[in-house]
């Protein structure tokens, strides 16, 4: 069978502030995890994020931190990825929309996408008016301004919507305007835009999305928040055309050569997702790949690009940036020919996480607030897995869920360590002090025997259906419930007991243990990968013991194994909260 390719991308974050847990339950963690069981099937596997640089929010933050653009993004840029890193979320290639080494290349590919689609006849050019920041001197954009909502005069309306009372807001139509730029009041200026035709574009879109509904044929599992709001609001409100300039010079130019051009830069949202191609690029000729390598992984339909989000990213990734791709088309199919970029095989999106600290209530995860939990801080104290084992366990894959650091704690000690640590620092632990190190013989398999054998190959069947799908939370569910029927087999077969009165009996009951430990470990390594890696070290398991295939290949009679180690700490509360 020809081996499986996948372009895997996370959303780029904004490179103008800290990464919290919302962040890394939202789009990192899935698309890590993904990326290793993928690999670990034997997949050609790039794995792509970075950060987004341009646009105003970064502008905003840098004005408002009274540093420069460019040092805060880096900043930033720096500051995630350490995180990612800290948290073993490993990024073939980490760049930046407008990071050096990046920002030459990320401009080429975002021009010339956008010329393709100009000369394609799918810009509209419009002459419109927009509020205007004097003290700024900035066109503002409609969430950068507040006012009274002209429908339910609330005072806390944005330029786009009212979040009191719902509706559409035009940001000409709001009352007393405020820019939150400067707090000052913006006035109405006349500006020109370049508009995506996502009417001309609407039924091509229509149809590829529904195409996704079926996953049978497309061969992917779409998740329903995704399909409802992209396919959704097509079918409801249609797609008007979208402004994909703007008044800005903190971004990529916009490419023409037209005077009404001049100081204008490519939406952030039309630049951000080729961020994704452009970093494969660098990838490819750090590589020292020939020119044009990217294609392989962006033009060819044997590769199955897959895009991980958060929920507010859906009409972008599922509307927009496959807008953009089809705008560039020469052919009328859906999914586009071999040598045209090729449309996502999948939007995996999760959706957002509250958070609740012990004696609170569950609320909004809110910088300004100070109500999250930060990845710097947490990793100041604890190490990655626990973190990794609580958000897949509790992913908010179809709603929003809840962090609530009390369950985080409770979670810890009481399944993972429990239920994986403990089954693991028995069998060890037993096979150390009773059979010298070695996996004992196995016999002749009783009927106890065989059901837990094949329960391991249950187990990695499962898991590895659920992981193709993108179901991490009931992958995860299916390696804990293999650990918690080793613990159970333990007990019923009583080797502690055994080890007196028949030694063939017990030395057959570790060596099953061993194997569930075996399977245990090549299943864990996707969620928790030190984990799985001090698993592999104390089994002794050789190199490429990750792959799917080997997760029940038996471990020899006699095999040496390595020495028992604490796979799973007990947390104590103060340790993050200060107190309990
Ligand atoms: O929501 C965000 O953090 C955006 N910066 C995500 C961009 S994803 C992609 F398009 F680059
Ligand atoms: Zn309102």
């Amino acid at each position: 069978m020809a081996q499986r390719r996948f372009l895997v991308t996370a959303a780029l974050p904004y490179s103008n502030g800290r990464l919290h847990v919302g962040h890394i339950a939202g789009a990192y963690l899935p698309a890590d995890t993904y990326v290793r069981y993928l690999r670990a099937t034997g997949a050609d596997v790039r794995f792509i994020c970075g950060s987004d640089d341009n646009g105003v929010a970064a502008l905003k933050t840098a004005r408002e931190q009274d540093r420069s653009v460019e040092e805060l993004t880096a900043h930033y840029c720096a500051s995630q990825k350490r995180d990612f890193d800290g948290l073993g979320i490993e990024f073939d290639i980490y760049g930046g929309t407008h990071q050096e080494g990046f920002v030459d290349t990320h401009e080429k590919f975002s021009q010339s996408l956008f010329l393709k689609i100009y000369e394609k006849g799918l810009f509209t050019k419009r002459r419109t008016r927009q509020l205007y920041d004097e003290e700024a001197q900035q066109f503002l954009p409609d969430r950068f301004v507040r006012g009274t909502c002209p429908h339910c005069r609330s005072e806390q309306a944005f330029g786009d919507q009212c979040e009191d009372c719902g509706r559409s807001v035009d940001q000409q139509e709001l009352i007393d305007p405020v820019s939150m730029m400067t707090q000052s009041t913006p006035q109405l200026r006349e500006t020109v835009h370049w508009y995506l035709r996502l009417d001309e574009l609407q039924s091509r879109l229509a149809s590829w999305l529904s195409s996704k509904k079926d996953a049978g044929a497309c061969g992917a599992t779409w998740r329903p928040i995704v399909l409802n709001q992209s396919l959704g609001r097509i079918e409801s409100e249609g797609l008007p055309e979208r402004a994909m300039t703007r008044d800005l010079t903190w971004g990529v130019p916009v490419p023409l050569d037209d005077p009404d051009a001049a100081r204008k830069s490519l939406y952030v949202w039309f630049d951000a997702p080729i961020g994704y191609v452009s970093f494969t690029d660098v990838l490819c000729q750090r590589g020292g790949e020939d020119e044009g390598a990217w294609k392989c992984w962006w033009e060819h339909p044997d590769c199955k690009v897959v895009h991980f989000i958060g929920e507010d990213n859906i009409v972008f990734h599922a509307i927009t940036w496959p807008a953009m791709l089809l705008a560039s088309h020469d052919s009328e199919s859906v999914q586009g020919e071999s040598g045209e970029y090729q449309l996502p095989h999948n939007v995996v999106s999760n959706s957002f996480l509250n958070i609740k600290f012990p004696g609170k209530d569950e609320e909004k995860i809110s910088k300004s607030r100070g109500t999250a939990v930060w990845i710097e801080d947490y990793l100041d104290t604890f190490d990655p897995d626990p973190l990794r084992y609580y958000l897949t366990a509790i992913a908010p894959e179809n709603a929003r869920t809840t962090f609530d650091l009390d369950d985080f704690m409770s979670r810890n000690n009481g399944e993972l360590l429990n239920a994986f640590g403990n089954f693991f620092n028995r069998t060890m632990t037993f096979a150390q002090k009773y059979f010298e190190g070695k996996v004992p013989a196995s016999g002749s398999p009783e009927a106890v025997d065989a059901e837990q054998l094949d329960r391991c190959r249950e187990a990695v069947e499962r898991t590895g259906q659920s992981l193709e799908q993108c179901r991490f939370k009931a992958a995860l569910a299916e390696v804990m419930a293999l650990a918690r029927a080793g613990n159970a087999y333990f007990d019923q077969t009583k080797p502690f007991q055994t080890r007196k009165t028949d030694l063939g009996a017990c030395g057959r009951a570790v060596n099953v243990c061993l194997q569930t430990a075996r399977t245990l470990t090549t299943t864990i390594a996707p969620f928790l990968p030190d984990t799985g890696a001090r698993c592999a070290t104390m089994l002794n398991l050789a190199k490429g013991w990750q792959g799917w295939a080997e997760a029940t290949e038996a471990l020899p009679d006699g095999h040496g194994l390595g020495e028992p180690m604490i796979l799973v700490k007990k947390l104590d509360p103060k340790e993050l909260f200060g107190e309990s």
